[in-house]
Protein backbone atom coordinates (compact mmCIF):
# COMPACT_ATOMS: atom_id res chain seq x y z
CA UNK A 1 0.00 0.00 0.00
CA UNK A 2 1.38 3.21 -0.90
CA UNK A 3 2.90 5.47 2.19
CA UNK A 4 0.73 8.69 2.35
CA UNK A 5 3.16 11.46 3.64
CA UNK A 6 0.87 14.65 2.39
CA UNK A 7 -2.88 15.33 3.20
CA UNK A 8 -4.60 18.58 2.91
CA UNK A 9 -8.03 19.54 3.60
CA UNK A 10 -10.30 22.18 1.85
CA UNK A 11 -12.31 24.09 4.37
CA UNK A 12 -11.04 24.85 7.55
CA UNK A 13 -14.61 25.52 9.24
CA UNK A 14 -16.11 23.68 12.38
CA UNK A 15 -15.44 20.39 10.94
CA UNK A 16 -12.20 20.72 8.66
CA UNK A 17 -10.40 22.83 11.82
CA UNK A 18 -11.39 19.50 14.10
CA UNK A 19 -10.55 16.46 11.88
CA UNK A 20 -7.44 17.90 10.55
CA UNK A 21 -6.20 18.59 14.07
CA UNK A 22 -6.70 15.26 15.42
CA UNK A 23 -5.52 13.43 12.48
CA UNK A 24 -2.36 15.39 13.15
CA UNK A 25 -2.36 14.27 16.56
CA UNK A 26 -2.58 10.72 16.07
CA UNK A 27 -0.72 10.94 12.89
CA UNK A 28 2.47 12.73 13.60
CA UNK A 29 4.73 10.69 10.56
CA UNK A 30 1.90 12.41 7.94
CA UNK A 31 1.75 16.02 7.04
CA UNK A 32 -1.70 17.93 7.22
CA UNK A 33 -2.63 20.87 5.23
CA UNK A 34 -5.82 23.17 6.11
CA UNK A 35 -6.40 25.88 3.41
CA UNK A 36 -9.68 28.05 2.67
CA UNK A 37 -10.49 30.41 0.42
CA UNK A 38 -10.95 32.93 3.54
CA UNK A 39 -7.32 33.98 4.18
CA UNK A 40 -8.67 36.13 7.23
CA UNK A 41 -9.73 32.49 8.93
CA UNK A 42 -6.21 31.32 8.19
CA UNK A 43 -4.15 33.97 9.36
CA UNK A 44 -5.95 33.73 12.53
CA UNK A 45 -5.51 29.77 12.45
CA UNK A 46 -2.30 30.42 12.20
CA UNK A 47 -2.53 33.68 14.93
CA UNK A 48 -3.43 34.00 18.94
CA UNK A 49 -3.76 30.61 20.28
CA UNK A 50 -6.59 32.25 22.79
CA UNK A 51 -8.60 33.67 19.56
CA UNK A 52 -8.74 30.83 17.19
CA UNK A 53 -11.60 31.19 14.50
CA UNK A 54 -13.21 28.39 16.60
CA UNK A 55 -14.13 27.53 19.69
CA UNK A 56 -14.30 23.66 21.00
CA UNK A 57 -13.10 21.73 24.34
CA UNK A 58 -9.64 20.74 23.68
CA UNK A 59 -9.10 22.39 20.26
CA UNK A 60 -6.44 24.74 21.66
CA UNK A 61 -4.37 22.29 23.38
CA UNK A 62 -4.01 20.09 20.24
CA UNK A 63 -3.42 23.26 18.03
CA UNK A 64 -0.39 23.98 20.53
CA UNK A 65 1.25 20.54 20.21
CA UNK A 66 0.94 20.41 16.31
CA UNK A 67 0.70 23.38 15.17
CA UNK A 68 4.42 24.29 12.47
CA UNK A 69 5.55 20.69 13.31
CA UNK A 70 2.97 18.22 11.21
CA UNK A 71 -0.41 20.82 11.05
CA UNK A 72 -0.03 24.03 8.67
CA UNK A 73 -2.98 26.42 7.80
CA UNK A 74 -1.98 28.10 4.57
CA UNK A 75 -3.61 30.33 1.92
CA UNK A 76 -1.25 28.55 -1.19
CA UNK A 77 -4.38 26.32 -1.94
CA UNK A 78 -2.39 25.37 -5.20
CA UNK A 79 0.97 24.01 -3.66
CA UNK A 80 -1.18 22.03 -1.12
CA UNK A 81 -3.57 20.15 -3.69
CA UNK A 82 -0.39 19.17 -5.62
CA UNK A 83 1.95 18.04 -3.21
CA UNK A 84 -1.05 16.17 -1.30
CA UNK A 85 -1.76 12.28 -2.12
CA UNK A 86 -4.97 12.64 -0.27
CA UNK A 87 -7.27 15.51 -0.31
CA UNK A 88 -10.65 16.08 2.25
CA UNK A 89 -13.04 18.56 0.52
CA UNK A 90 -14.83 19.79 3.74
CA UNK A 91 -16.86 23.03 2.43
CA UNK A 92 -20.03 24.11 3.10
CA UNK A 93 -23.07 23.13 1.53
CA UNK A 94 -26.00 25.40 1.79
CA UNK A 95 -29.65 24.64 1.84
CA UNK A 96 -30.31 26.04 -2.20
CA UNK A 97 -31.51 29.65 -2.13
CA UNK A 98 -33.06 30.14 -6.02
CA UNK A 99 -33.89 28.04 -9.40
CA UNK A 100 -34.60 24.29 -8.79
CA UNK A 101 -34.52 22.91 -4.88
CA UNK A 102 -34.68 26.24 -3.91
CA UNK A 103 -35.22 26.18 0.18
CA UNK A 104 -34.70 22.27 0.35
CA UNK A 105 -31.81 20.92 -1.92
CA UNK A 106 -27.87 21.00 -1.09
CA UNK A 107 -25.98 24.06 -2.81
CA UNK A 108 -23.09 22.13 -4.27
CA UNK A 109 -21.64 24.82 -6.00
CA UNK A 110 -18.19 24.94 -3.52
CA UNK A 111 -17.52 20.91 -3.40
CA UNK A 112 -17.80 21.84 -7.63
CA UNK A 113 -15.61 24.54 -7.83
CA UNK A 114 -13.35 22.82 -5.46
CA UNK A 115 -13.36 19.74 -7.69
CA UNK A 116 -12.69 21.57 -10.87
CA UNK A 117 -10.08 23.57 -9.29
CA UNK A 118 -8.39 20.54 -8.03
CA UNK A 119 -8.89 18.87 -12.03
CA UNK A 120 -7.23 21.82 -13.21
CA UNK A 121 -3.74 22.03 -11.07
CA UNK A 122 -3.39 18.25 -9.99
CA UNK A 123 -0.59 16.61 -12.01
CA UNK A 124 0.04 13.18 -9.77
CA UNK A 125 -2.86 10.54 -8.73
CA UNK A 126 -5.12 11.84 -5.53
CA UNK A 127 -7.57 10.31 -3.29
CA UNK A 128 -10.16 12.53 -3.19
CA UNK A 129 -12.30 12.58 0.18
CA UNK A 130 -15.99 14.20 0.41
CA UNK A 131 -16.16 15.34 4.02
CA UNK A 132 -18.66 17.77 4.12
CA UNK A 133 -22.25 16.33 4.10
CA UNK A 134 -23.51 15.62 0.07
CA UNK A 135 -26.51 14.37 -1.02
CA UNK A 136 -26.76 10.69 -2.33
CA UNK A 137 -24.51 10.59 -6.03
CA UNK A 138 -23.17 13.61 -5.30
CA UNK A 139 -19.70 11.59 -5.97
CA UNK A 140 -21.02 10.60 -9.39
CA UNK A 141 -20.83 14.42 -10.48
CA UNK A 142 -17.81 14.40 -9.11
CA UNK A 143 -16.22 11.50 -11.04
CA UNK A 144 -17.69 13.42 -14.13
CA UNK A 145 -15.81 15.92 -13.64
CA UNK A 146 -12.28 14.71 -12.95
CA UNK A 147 -13.06 12.87 -16.06
CA UNK A 148 -14.12 15.46 -18.36
CA UNK A 149 -11.67 18.05 -17.11
CA UNK A 150 -7.96 15.65 -16.47
CA UNK A 151 -7.97 12.26 -17.69
CA UNK A 152 -4.42 12.27 -17.56
CA UNK A 153 -4.59 11.79 -13.63
CA UNK A 154 -6.57 8.84 -11.53
CA UNK A 155 -9.06 10.79 -9.26
CA UNK A 156 -9.92 8.27 -6.82
CA UNK A 157 -13.22 9.54 -4.92
CA UNK A 158 -14.37 8.15 -1.40
CA UNK A 159 -16.90 9.17 1.10
CA UNK A 160 -16.24 9.80 4.63
CA UNK A 161 -19.00 11.23 6.15
CA UNK A 162 -18.06 13.17 9.63
CA UNK A 163 -20.46 12.99 12.80
CA UNK A 164 -18.62 14.84 14.73
CA UNK A 165 -21.08 16.92 17.26
CA UNK A 166 -19.79 21.02 18.19
CA UNK A 167 -19.06 21.10 21.58
CA UNK A 168 -18.12 17.26 21.87
CA UNK A 169 -15.80 17.21 18.38
CA UNK A 170 -12.53 16.52 19.81
CA UNK A 171 -13.88 13.74 22.13
CA UNK A 172 -16.25 12.51 19.01
CA UNK A 173 -12.90 12.80 16.54
CA UNK A 174 -10.54 11.07 19.39
CA UNK A 175 -13.29 8.32 20.03
CA UNK A 176 -15.52 7.47 16.96
CA UNK A 177 -18.75 5.19 17.39
CA UNK A 178 -18.09 4.23 13.98
CA UNK A 179 -15.83 5.83 11.06
CA UNK A 180 -17.66 5.40 7.81
CA UNK A 181 -16.21 4.80 4.65
CA UNK A 182 -17.56 4.43 1.21
CA UNK A 183 -15.82 3.77 -2.34
CA UNK A 184 -16.05 2.51 -5.62
CA UNK A 185 -16.02 -1.80 -5.89
CA UNK A 186 -13.44 -1.43 -8.83
CA UNK A 187 -9.71 -2.49 -7.25
CA UNK A 188 -8.73 0.89 -7.22
CA UNK A 189 -11.73 1.98 -5.93
CA UNK A 190 -10.89 -0.97 -2.66
CA UNK A 191 -6.88 0.37 -3.02
CA UNK A 192 -7.97 3.84 -1.99
CA UNK A 193 -10.73 2.66 0.63
CA UNK A 194 -7.91 0.55 2.34
CA UNK A 195 -5.72 3.36 2.82
CA UNK A 196 -8.23 5.49 4.25
CA UNK A 197 -9.03 2.98 6.51
CA UNK A 198 -5.32 2.46 7.05
CA UNK A 199 -5.14 6.18 8.32
CA UNK A 200 -8.03 5.80 10.85
CA UNK A 201 -6.76 2.03 12.11
CA UNK A 202 -4.01 4.66 13.69
CA UNK A 203 -6.77 4.91 16.69
CA UNK A 204 -9.58 3.62 16.06
CA UNK A 205 -10.12 -0.33 15.76
CA UNK A 206 -10.86 -2.00 13.07
CA UNK A 207 -14.61 -3.24 14.03
CA UNK A 208 -15.75 0.37 14.51
CA UNK A 209 -14.35 1.15 10.53
CA UNK A 210 -16.82 0.33 8.07
CA UNK A 211 -16.74 0.50 4.48
CA UNK A 212 -19.79 0.54 2.12
CA UNK A 213 -20.21 1.45 -1.42
CA UNK A 214 -20.36 5.49 -2.17
CA UNK A 215 -24.26 5.95 -2.32
CA UNK A 216 -24.81 3.92 1.23
CA UNK A 217 -22.27 6.21 2.79
CA UNK A 218 -23.56 9.30 1.17
CA UNK A 219 -27.13 8.27 2.35
CA UNK A 220 -26.09 7.36 5.80
CA UNK A 221 -24.73 10.62 6.78
CA UNK A 222 -28.14 12.32 5.61
CA UNK A 223 -29.94 9.20 7.64
CA UNK A 224 -27.89 9.33 10.92
CA UNK A 225 -28.66 13.03 11.17
CA UNK A 226 -32.60 12.91 10.34
CA UNK A 227 -33.02 9.76 12.78
CA UNK A 228 -31.26 12.33 15.66
CA UNK A 229 -33.06 15.24 14.88
CA UNK A 230 -36.74 13.10 14.54
CA UNK A 231 -36.12 12.11 18.30
CA UNK A 232 -36.04 15.63 19.41
CA UNK A 233 -38.85 16.39 16.92
CA UNK A 234 -40.74 13.96 18.67
CA UNK A 235 -39.91 14.91 22.44
CA UNK A 236 -40.58 18.32 21.70
CA UNK A 237 -43.97 17.52 20.57
CA UNK A 238 -44.64 15.51 23.89
CA UNK A 239 -43.36 18.70 25.34
CA UNK A 240 -46.29 20.38 24.19
CA UNK A 241 -48.76 17.97 25.07
CA UNK A 242 -47.06 17.66 28.59
CA UNK A 243 -47.57 21.80 28.83
CA UNK A 244 -51.90 21.40 28.37
CA UNK A 245 -51.56 18.09 30.48
CA UNK A 246 -49.66 18.86 33.32
CA UNK A 247 -47.65 15.70 32.44
CA UNK A 248 -43.72 16.85 32.82
CA UNK A 249 -41.70 16.38 30.48
CA UNK A 250 -38.53 15.77 31.92
CA UNK A 251 -40.23 12.78 33.89
CA UNK A 252 -41.80 11.59 30.74
CA UNK A 253 -38.55 11.53 28.90
CA UNK A 254 -36.55 9.52 31.68
CA UNK A 255 -39.28 7.09 31.89
CA UNK A 256 -38.87 6.51 27.82
CA UNK A 257 -35.26 6.62 27.39
CA UNK A 258 -34.99 4.12 30.76
CA UNK A 259 -36.08 1.12 27.58
CA UNK A 260 -33.15 0.25 26.79
CA UNK A 261 -34.54 -0.36 22.73
CA UNK A 262 -34.95 3.63 22.75
CA UNK A 263 -32.05 4.68 25.03
CA UNK A 264 -31.66 8.01 26.80
CA UNK A 265 -29.91 10.08 24.25
CA UNK A 266 -31.75 12.98 22.00
CA UNK A 267 -34.46 12.67 24.51
CA UNK A 268 -33.76 16.28 26.10
CA UNK A 269 -36.84 18.78 25.13
CA UNK A 270 -35.67 22.49 23.92
CA UNK A 271 -36.47 25.41 21.94
CA UNK A 272 -36.22 23.40 19.09
CA UNK A 273 -32.42 22.30 17.66
CA UNK A 274 -30.52 24.68 15.47
CA UNK A 275 -27.11 23.83 14.05
CA UNK A 276 -25.54 24.05 10.36
CA UNK A 277 -26.36 20.42 9.89
CA UNK A 278 -29.88 18.98 10.72
CA UNK A 279 -32.65 22.00 9.23
CA UNK A 280 -30.23 21.36 5.74
CA UNK A 281 -30.00 17.67 5.80
CA UNK A 282 -33.45 16.90 6.08
CA UNK A 283 -34.58 19.62 3.48
CA UNK A 284 -32.06 17.58 1.13
CA UNK A 285 -33.40 14.21 2.16
CA UNK A 286 -37.25 15.69 1.67
CA UNK A 287 -35.82 17.09 -1.47
CA UNK A 288 -34.37 14.12 -2.78
CA UNK A 289 -37.79 11.90 -1.61
CA UNK A 290 -38.94 14.47 -3.90
CA UNK A 291 -36.63 13.87 -7.11
CA UNK A 292 -37.86 9.78 -6.65
CA UNK A 293 -41.54 10.61 -6.47
CA UNK A 294 -41.52 9.77 -2.91
CA UNK A 295 -43.99 11.95 -2.05
CA UNK A 296 -45.48 10.63 1.33
CA UNK A 297 -41.67 9.69 2.60
CA UNK A 298 -40.48 13.36 1.74
CA UNK A 299 -43.48 15.01 3.77
CA UNK A 300 -42.72 12.16 6.68
CA UNK A 301 -39.46 13.89 7.16
CA UNK A 302 -40.36 16.94 5.94
CA UNK A 303 -42.95 17.22 9.41
CA UNK A 304 -39.62 17.12 12.06
CA UNK A 305 -38.47 20.49 10.61
CA UNK A 306 -42.30 21.59 10.89
CA UNK A 307 -42.42 20.44 14.20
CA UNK A 308 -38.94 22.15 14.76
CA UNK A 309 -40.23 25.07 13.72
CA UNK A 310 -43.59 25.25 15.84
CA UNK A 311 -41.29 24.70 18.86
CA UNK A 312 -39.61 28.01 18.07
CA UNK A 313 -42.74 29.77 17.95
CA UNK A 314 -44.05 28.17 20.78
CA UNK A 315 -41.28 29.62 23.02
CA UNK A 316 -41.90 33.27 21.75
CA UNK A 317 -45.64 32.76 21.67
CA UNK A 318 -45.36 31.67 25.78
CA UNK A 319 -43.44 35.00 26.16
CA UNK A 320 -45.95 37.47 23.95
CA UNK A 321 -49.56 34.98 26.03
CA UNK A 322 -47.24 36.73 29.33
CA UNK A 323 -46.50 40.05 28.55
CA UNK A 324 -48.99 41.14 25.95
CA UNK A 325 -48.70 41.15 21.99
CA UNK A 326 -47.13 45.00 22.31
CA UNK A 327 -43.80 44.41 23.97
CA UNK A 328 -42.54 48.19 23.47
CA UNK A 329 -40.57 49.56 26.45
CA UNK A 330 -40.13 46.08 27.89
CA UNK A 331 -36.67 44.33 28.20
CA UNK A 332 -36.31 41.19 27.11
CA UNK A 333 -33.06 39.24 28.43
CA UNK A 334 -32.01 35.96 26.48
CA UNK A 335 -29.63 33.46 28.02
CA UNK A 336 -27.83 32.00 25.30
CA UNK A 337 -27.62 32.76 21.43
CA UNK A 338 -25.25 29.62 20.08
CA UNK A 339 -27.18 26.52 19.47
CA UNK A 340 -25.77 24.18 22.34
CA UNK A 341 -23.68 24.75 25.00
CA UNK A 342 -19.53 24.92 24.42
CA UNK A 343 -19.57 26.14 20.79
CA UNK A 344 -19.62 29.56 19.54
CA UNK A 345 -21.44 28.26 16.82
CA UNK A 346 -24.98 29.97 16.58
CA UNK A 347 -25.82 28.75 12.62
CA UNK A 348 -29.88 28.43 12.76
CA UNK A 349 -29.70 28.74 16.48
CA UNK A 350 -33.25 28.97 17.86
CA UNK A 351 -32.38 32.12 19.58
CA UNK A 352 -32.12 34.46 16.20
CA UNK A 353 -35.86 33.12 15.86
CA UNK A 354 -36.98 33.94 19.12
CA UNK A 355 -35.31 37.25 19.41
CA UNK A 356 -36.41 38.22 15.63
CA UNK A 357 -40.11 37.51 16.60
CA UNK A 358 -39.75 39.81 20.05
CA UNK A 359 -37.54 42.68 18.35
CA UNK A 360 -40.54 42.50 15.49
CA UNK A 361 -43.33 43.29 18.42
CA UNK A 362 -41.26 46.15 19.44
CA UNK A 363 -39.40 44.49 22.60
CA UNK A 364 -35.56 45.60 23.49
CA UNK A 365 -33.44 42.26 23.90
CA UNK A 366 -30.41 41.83 26.17
CA UNK A 367 -28.29 38.46 25.24
CA UNK A 368 -26.18 37.22 27.52
CA UNK A 369 -23.96 34.31 26.10
CA UNK A 370 -20.40 32.95 27.25
CA UNK A 371 -18.99 32.89 23.43
CA UNK A 372 -20.67 35.65 21.49
CA UNK A 373 -20.14 38.81 20.56
CA UNK A 374 -22.29 42.03 19.19
CA UNK A 375 -20.77 41.37 16.03
CA UNK A 376 -21.96 37.66 15.64
CA UNK A 377 -25.56 38.50 16.73
CA UNK A 378 -25.53 41.27 14.36
CA UNK A 379 -24.63 39.85 11.45
CA UNK A 380 -27.12 36.83 12.43
CA UNK A 381 -30.04 39.09 12.43
CA UNK A 382 -29.34 40.59 9.56
CA UNK A 383 -29.21 37.04 7.93
CA UNK A 384 -32.33 36.09 8.87
CA UNK A 385 -34.20 38.81 8.62
CA UNK A 386 -35.39 41.06 6.29
CA UNK A 387 -36.56 44.07 8.26
CA UNK A 388 -33.09 44.22 10.34
CA UNK A 389 -32.51 47.63 9.66
CA UNK A 390 -35.34 48.78 12.11
CA UNK A 391 -34.45 46.05 14.84
CA UNK A 392 -30.86 45.80 14.79
CA UNK A 393 -30.49 48.73 17.69
CA UNK A 394 -32.92 47.14 20.03
CA UNK A 395 -30.83 44.08 20.28
CA UNK A 396 -27.72 44.30 22.57
CA UNK A 397 -25.35 42.27 23.92
CA UNK A 398 -23.97 42.22 27.65
CA UNK A 399 -21.05 40.51 29.07
CA UNK A 400 -22.38 39.71 32.71
CA UNK A 401 -25.60 37.64 33.30
CA UNK A 402 -26.54 40.00 36.17
CA UNK A 403 -25.87 43.15 35.01
CA UNK A 404 -27.98 41.54 31.46
CA UNK A 405 -31.21 41.02 33.62
CA UNK A 406 -31.25 45.41 34.48
CA UNK A 407 -34.90 46.41 33.92
CA UNK A 408 -36.33 42.86 32.32
CA UNK A 409 -39.74 42.16 32.93
CA UNK A 410 -38.57 38.37 30.99
CA UNK A 411 -35.47 35.80 30.82
CA UNK A 412 -35.37 33.46 28.56
CA UNK A 413 -32.80 30.13 28.84
CA UNK A 414 -32.55 29.49 25.50
CA UNK A 415 -28.64 27.30 25.84
CA UNK A 416 -28.18 24.50 28.35
CA UNK A 417 -24.56 26.33 29.05
CA UNK A 418 -23.40 24.67 32.61
CA UNK A 419 -22.64 27.63 34.11
CA UNK A 420 -26.43 29.15 33.97
CA UNK A 421 -27.29 26.53 36.40
CA UNK A 422 -25.28 28.33 39.14
CA UNK A 423 -26.47 31.89 38.59
CA UNK A 424 -27.92 32.57 41.51
CA UNK A 425 -31.41 32.54 40.68
CA UNK A 426 -33.16 34.24 43.80
CA UNK A 427 -30.42 37.54 43.20
CA UNK A 428 -31.18 37.62 38.85
CA UNK A 429 -35.28 37.80 40.20
CA UNK A 430 -34.07 40.47 42.55
CA UNK A 431 -33.03 42.42 39.75
CA UNK A 432 -35.05 41.86 36.87
CA UNK A 433 -38.87 44.30 37.06
CA UNK A 434 -42.25 44.16 37.69
CA UNK A 435 -43.58 40.52 36.16
CA UNK A 436 -40.40 39.00 36.80
CA UNK A 437 -40.49 35.62 34.53
CA UNK A 438 -37.75 33.41 33.89
CA UNK A 439 -39.00 30.58 30.80
CA UNK A 440 -36.71 27.85 30.79
CA UNK A 441 -36.29 26.61 27.27
CA UNK A 442 -33.71 23.89 28.16
CA UNK A 443 -35.36 22.26 31.45
CA UNK A 444 -31.98 22.96 33.08
CA UNK A 445 -33.09 25.33 36.53
CA UNK A 446 -35.52 21.97 36.93
CA UNK A 447 -35.03 21.36 41.26
CA UNK A 448 -33.38 24.70 41.30
CA UNK A 449 -36.05 27.12 42.16
CA UNK A 450 -39.76 26.33 41.79
CA UNK A 451 -41.43 29.95 42.19
CA UNK A 452 -41.65 31.76 38.88
CA UNK A 453 -40.28 29.72 36.41
CA UNK A 454 -42.12 28.53 33.18
CA UNK A 455 -41.38 25.66 31.44
CA UNK A 456 -41.99 25.22 27.53
C1 LIG B 1 -20.11 21.88 7.51
C2 LIG B 1 -19.79 20.47 7.06
O1 LIG B 1 -18.52 20.37 6.46
C3 LIG B 1 -20.75 19.93 6.18
O2 LIG B 1 -20.82 18.56 6.43
C4 LIG B 1 -22.08 20.51 6.28
O3 LIG B 1 -22.77 20.02 5.18
C5 LIG B 1 -22.11 22.01 6.30
O4 LIG B 1 -21.07 22.61 6.84
P1 LIG B 1 -18.54 23.47 8.50
O5 LIG B 1 -17.13 23.08 8.69
O6 LIG B 1 -19.46 23.44 9.66
O7 LIG B 1 -19.05 22.59 7.34
O8 LIG B 1 -18.73 24.84 7.73
P2 LIG B 1 -17.87 26.13 7.86
O9 LIG B 1 -17.42 26.29 9.26
O10 LIG B 1 -18.66 27.19 7.17
O11 LIG B 1 -16.57 25.76 7.00
C6 LIG B 1 -16.52 25.68 5.63
C7 LIG B 1 -15.26 26.40 5.18
O12 LIG B 1 -15.04 26.15 3.81
C8 LIG B 1 -15.32 27.92 5.36
O13 LIG B 1 -14.24 28.35 6.15
C9 LIG B 1 -15.21 28.45 3.94
O14 LIG B 1 -14.49 29.67 3.86
C10 LIG B 1 -14.50 27.32 3.24
N1 LIG B 1 -14.69 27.29 1.79
C11 LIG B 1 -15.92 27.34 1.26
C12 LIG B 1 -13.57 27.18 0.95
O15 LIG B 1 -12.43 27.14 1.42
N2 LIG B 1 -13.76 27.11 -0.39
C13 LIG B 1 -15.00 27.18 -0.93
O16 LIG B 1 -15.12 27.11 -2.17
C14 LIG B 1 -16.11 27.30 -0.09
C1 LIG C 1 -25.15 17.05 14.57
C2 LIG C 1 -24.93 15.54 14.72
O1 LIG C 1 -25.08 15.16 16.09
C3 LIG C 1 -23.57 15.15 14.20
O2 LIG C 1 -23.40 13.75 14.25
C4 LIG C 1 -23.43 15.63 12.78
O3 LIG C 1 -22.14 15.35 12.30
C5 LIG C 1 -23.70 17.11 12.68
O4 LIG C 1 -24.96 17.43 13.24
P1 LIG C 1 -24.38 19.19 15.96
O5 LIG C 1 -25.38 19.91 15.13
O6 LIG C 1 -23.01 19.73 16.07
O7 LIG C 1 -24.21 17.68 15.42
O8 LIG C 1 -24.91 19.05 17.46
P2 LIG C 1 -26.00 18.10 18.18
O9 LIG C 1 -25.43 17.73 19.48
O10 LIG C 1 -26.48 17.02 17.33
O11 LIG C 1 -27.18 19.12 18.47
C6 LIG C 1 -28.00 19.67 17.44
C7 LIG C 1 -29.11 20.48 18.05
O12 LIG C 1 -30.05 19.63 18.70
C8 LIG C 1 -28.65 21.48 19.11
O13 LIG C 1 -29.36 22.69 18.97
C9 LIG C 1 -28.98 20.79 20.40
O14 LIG C 1 -29.16 21.67 21.48
C10 LIG C 1 -30.29 20.10 20.02
N1 LIG C 1 -30.63 18.96 20.88
C11 LIG C 1 -29.77 17.90 20.99
C12 LIG C 1 -31.84 18.97 21.58
O15 LIG C 1 -32.61 19.91 21.48
N2 LIG C 1 -32.13 17.89 22.38
C13 LIG C 1 -31.32 16.81 22.50
O16 LIG C 1 -31.66 15.89 23.23
C14 LIG C 1 -30.09 16.82 21.79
Amino acid sequence: MKTIKNITCIGAGYVGGPSMSVFAEKCPNINFTLVDKNEEKINSWNGNIDNLPIYEPGLKEIIKKTRGKNLFFSNDIDNAIINSDIIFIAVNTPTIKEGPGAGFGADLKYIINCAEHIAKIAKSDKIIVEKSTVPIKTAEKLEQIFSKKNSSVNFEILSNPEFLAEGTAIEDLRNPDRVLIGGNKSASGQNAVNILADIYSKWVSKEKIITTNLWSSELSKLASNAMLAQRISSINSLSAICDKSGADIKEVSKAIGLDHRIGKYFLNPSVGFGGSCFQKDILNLVYLCKTYGLDEVAEYWHQVVKMNNYQKSRFSNKIIQKLGQDLNNKIITLFGWSFKKDTNDSRESASIFVAINLLNRGAKINVYDPQTSIEIIQSDIKEYSSNYSNILDSIKYINDPYKAVIGSSCVGILTEWDEFISLNWKEIKRIMIDEKFIIDGRYILKNIEEEKITYL
